[in-house]
């Protein structure tokens, strides 16, 4: 099986319930080789068995479990999945199927495109976030002291299959966990889409499949144009500066920010950064904070340095300067934005006052 390369194509993205989607003709041509798939407790309870039930060719697949949450997302557990793999005698023609969310995506992606110098996977994203995001755009990641994505690869997937009957099993906090995500996409490329959104009072019940298709395109359009993020791909960054700090910084503690939480807030900061630094309108910053405070709890530490510490490491710095997003307004973005210190201390400290 020939893995598909950036330079080549992005892989294809089968909307649909998995048995109507090309994923059986996907498995038959793995018929003779390997199949393992990686979940997360989460994922092992709730999705395995319609994997290995519904689908002849998964009834012997080796089941490789992670433990569940960000944390995991870390070098040792890979180690424990290479090792699994290895014991079990995968090689280069076999198939690793990712069915979970962001972790299992991002952990299980890197896993198979250094094993072995990569073999073929495929993301079965299961929540929101997945299906929004980490699933889609060949970025692969692990953390690493901390740090978030601090290692990670640029590779595709073979294909991924996004069977939007998983979100049933959702709890309300992974709903509003990917509609981070797709706010964001909407507010850096597409204001009728952030129209549409922030209409939506209550997010499981009234997001319909058709607007998460949407904004997932937004995502698609931009990684067709760049896929290894030498410019353009960097407005799916906004927010992620301060809420990859966020996360970070509350990571190991009493009370973690779920990824898309903590970018809702770093959006929310960006957005009133956006106001100084790029024009964005009171009116417009508005509007955007007062979707984001109606949906998540606002939690920030008046810790200017422990974030900048944390911002420091962000992979869009460059000449040892931050770098962010900033709207000048709601559905455009630019991307590569000096921030100092002193403007951030000025922006949380007016946040926190
Ligand atoms: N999550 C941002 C990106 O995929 O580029």
């Amino acid at each position: 099986m020939h893995m598909a390369s950036f330079s080549e194509q992005l892989s294809p993205l089968e909307w649909g319930p998995l048995s109507n989607a090309r994923f059986i003709d996907l498995l038959a041509q793995f018929s003779n080789s390997k199949i393992a798939i990686l979940v997360d407790e989460n994922t092992h309870d709730h999705c395995l068995e319609y994997l290995i039930t519904g689908f002849e060719a998964l009834a012997t697949a080796e089941v490789i479990m992670l433990p569940a949450g960000e944390e995991n997302k870390v070098l040792e557990v890979c180690f424990q999945v290479w090792e699994t793999l290895t014991e079990a005698g995968f090689g280069r023609h076999d198939l690793l199927l990712n069915l979970g969310g962001g972790v299992v995506t991002d952990l299980g992606g890197f896993v198979a495109s250094v094993y072995k110098r990569g073999f073929a996977f495929v993301h079965i994203p299961t929540s929101l976030l997945g299906m929004v995001d980490a699933a889609v755009g060949g970025k692969t990641g692990i953390d690493l002291a901390g740090y978030k994505n601090q290692l990670g690869t640029f590779q595709e997937p073979l294909a991924t299959f996004v069977d939007t009957g998983f979100l049933q099993t959702l709890p309300d906090t992974e709903w509003r966990n990917g509609f981070a995500e797709l706010l964001k996409h909407a507010l850096i490329a597409d204001k009728t889409l952030w129209e549409a959104l922030t209409q939506i009072k209550n997010i499981p019940l009234e997001l319909r499949t058709e607007t998460i298709q949407q904004g997932v395109q937004i995502k698609v359009d931009i990684v067709a144009q760049d896929p290894t993020e030498q410019g353009l791909r960097k407005i799916l960054n906004f927010g992620h500066t301060i809420g990859h700090a966020l996360e970070s910084y509350y990571l190991n503690s009493d009370t973690p920010l779920a990824h898309g939480h903590a970018v809702a807030i770093g959006m929310l900061l960006e957005a009133q950064l956006s106001v100084d630094q790029a024009n964005l309108s009171q009116t417009e910053f508005e509007a955007i904070e007062k979707c984001i405070k109606q949906t998540y709890p606002i939690q920030i530490p008046n810790d200017a340095e422990g974030l900048w510490t944390l911002m420091q490491q962000d992979k869009k710095n460059a000449n040892g300067e931050v770098r962010i997003c900033l709207l000048p307004q709601i559905g455009s973005c630019l991307f590569d934005q000096k921030l100092t210190f002193t403007d951030f201390q000025h922006a949380l400290q007016d946040f926190i006052a």
